[in-house]
């Protein structure tokens, strides 16, 4: 039994995961913890490794070998690899993309999953990510499905972008729906909304307004 909730947020690609659940964190006192961060940085380690993002076994490897942490810097989420801060090498969309195709093989979901069940063990914690409701914390006692239409979640995609203005709206959207289909159509925990959770459009929402109804919605925790 954990002492503390647990409460995860899915959603595809800019939906406003990233900021909803840092402000939903800091508003409840939790921790947050970044799945897709994880998935960045076994994109990464393998690419540096010379590990192709095709190869599931060796990639298995590397994400079990993951030295990943993550810290508050002046108020802002960083992410360190072996102890190098990664936080920008993480967000180009060459990883963006390698960390799409390492999270479709199975022996890279289980390493990071089990990681993922043991850093939120004691509950106080937020996960964000594309199947911390389905399959990380089916037992969650707050669960979120964050949306949005895809040319919204494009133009805040590219604001997000590693060298800011390195990718025009069109490319940024056809990736963002090339992802989607990615994400969705894989066979191994495909995105989708988990059972019992809370379904939010963010399309026309501002970020105050989600995290309100987030909430309204999460039981027996103090605000
Ligand atoms: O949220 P993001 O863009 O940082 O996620 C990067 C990739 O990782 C994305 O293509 C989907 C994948 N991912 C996943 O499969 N499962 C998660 N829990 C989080 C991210």
């Amino acid at each position: 039994m954990r002492s503390r909730p647990v409460v995860t947020i899915d959603g595809p690609s800019g939906a406003g995961k990233t900021t909803v659940s840092s402000r939903l964190a800091e508003a409840v006192g939790m921790v947050r913890i970044d799945t897709g961060a994880m998935y960045r940085a076994v994109a990464l380690a393998a690419l540096r490794a010379g590990v192709p993002w095709d190869d599931p076994v060796r990639l298995g490897g590397v994400a079990r070998e993951l030295a990943l942490s993550f810290r508050t810097v002046a108020g802002a989420p960083r992410v360190y690899l072996s102890g190098e801060d990664v936080s920008e090498a993480i967000r180009t969309s060459e990883i963006g993309m390698g960390a799409s195709a390492v999270s479709a093989h199975g022996p890279v979901r289980e390493a990071l999953v089990a990681k993922q069940r043991e850093m939120a063990r004691e509950g106080g914690v937020v996960l964000e990510g594309r199947d911390t409701g389905t399959v990380v914390f089916p037992d969650a006692e707050a669960k979120f499905f964050l949306d949005a239409a895809a040319a919204v979640r494009a133009r805040r995609r590219q604001l997000e972008i590693s060298p800011p203005g390195a990718q025009s709206f069109e490319e940024v959207l056809r990736n963002v729906l090339r992802r989607d289909v990615q994400d969705s159509t894989r066979e191994h925990s495909p995105l989708r909304v988990a059972d019992g959770a809370v379904y939010i459009d963010s399309t026309t929402k501002t970020v105050d307004e989600v995290v309100e109804e987030m909430l309204r919605r999460l039981p027996g925790v103090p605000r």
